[in-house]
């Protein structure tokens, strides 16, 4: 097997007396893109700097390229560093941001005009180098600032939520921007953020952490088609959470736990009297899909459905029996198992 690139053992992280990281376990292979998502607070920036060296470990192992570095100060670390908003210095050019390592390092000046050039052409921001981050676009400053990461020569790259206050259109085109970069240069990602779309999107594979637990480890589909617990299935999509009798009337079978539905399994019809007996309360067109919310005895159900199998005279108040697909829902025991 391959080595991996990142090698992270029974990782726990503390601040004072209070454990915020337990038992982190992960190998990042080389080229990978890795994202590690999670609610606020859940300690992604805490794993991130722990990686980075900027947070000591309280106990486990960090690998890098073979070497454990788990006590190793940060500036002895070969990872780069993509942070949130990007971080540029706003009174330096983008030469300088990019030179900025190499400075601390005291390499000749004519070394660092060599290297800045080079990366920055492989980057595509070579005619605005004497810009200042304000005088650059978006996407240039995150060149740059992927520039600043990879001049050292690092091929393991960490991003902190680098878009995390852009736009909605601009962070997709942004995220492109990432994995062409990613191709070009051929990094390893570690990629921390809080949205699903994006690590999805991005991600070979996406680690879900909840209040510094893993809760899954898997690509985008094995997340959604088989989370492990009831906190990846309602995290990562939506999932109608439904019990007692009306899951086993939704079902036609005889359902003891919780379970939990995709809006897209649960089926809509008018004039049927098996299933469960709803009434709609709200629909949304959206153009391709159409979203139906129902509720029976007081529970709300969100059906998801493409716009051509809607039949086209439903309304508001309409009574409606819903049923869902053999088999197509997901529930999980106690120790957190799907079945
Ligand atoms: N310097 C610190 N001292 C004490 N506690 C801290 C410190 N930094 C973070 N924490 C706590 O550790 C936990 C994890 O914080 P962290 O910043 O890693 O979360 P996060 O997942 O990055 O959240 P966000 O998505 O909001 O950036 C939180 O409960 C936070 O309050
Ligand atoms: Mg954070």
């Amino acid at each position: 097997m391959e080595q991996a690139v990142l090698s992270i053992k029974n990782l726990d992280i503390a601040y004072g007396a209070v454990t915020v990281v337990h038992d982190f376990n992960l190998e990042v292979h080389a080229g990978e893109f890795v994202s590690l998502l999670g609610p606020s607070g859940c300690g992604k920036t805490t794993i991130l700097r722990t990686i980075a060296g900027f947070i000591g470990a309280a106990s486990g192992e960090i690998t890098l390229a073979g070497e454990e570095i788990t006590k190793r100060p940060a500036e002895q670390r070969d990872v780069g560093i993509v942070f949130q908003n990007y971080a540029l210095f706003p009174t330096m050019t983008a030469f300088e941001n990019i030179a900025f390592s190499l400075r601390v390092e005291k390499r000749p000046n004519d070394e660092i005009e060599k290297r800045v050039t080079e990366i920055a052409r492989a980057s595509g921001i070579e005619e605005h180098l004497n810009k200042k981050p304000a005088e650059m676009s978006g996407g240039q400053q995150q060149r740059v600032a992927i520039s600043r990461a990879l001049i050292t020569g690092t091929k393991v790259l960490l991003f902190d939520e680098p878009l995390s206050n852009l736009d909605a259109k601009v962070r997709v085109s942004m995220r492109q921007e990432i994995k062409r970069l990613q191709d070009h240069f051929g990094f390893t990602a570690f990629f921390v953020t809080h949205d699903q779309d994006e690590a999805l999107a991005m991600s070979d594979r996406v680690v879900v952490l909840k209040a510094g637990k893993t809760m899954q480890i898997g690509d985008g589909r094995a997340l959604y088609t088989k989370p492990a617990n009831s906190f990846v299935c309602q995290f990562i999509g939506d999932a109608n959470e439904v019990n007692g009798s009306l899951a086993a009337q939704l079902t036609e079978n005889a359902v003891s736990d919780t379970i939990y539905i995709r809006p897209e399994d649960l089926l809509i019809s008018t004039g049927q009297t098996r299933g469960l007996q709803a009434k709609v309360n709200h629909i949304e067109y959206l153009g391709a899909l159409v979203r139906v919310e129902c509720v029976s005895e007081g529970s709300s159900m969100l059906v998801s459905l493409f716009s051509k199998d809607c039949p086209p005279d439903l309304k508001t108040g309409d009574s409606v029996s819903l049923t869902v697909s053999k088999g197509a829902w997901h529930s999980f025991s106690e120790g957190g198992d799907n079945q």
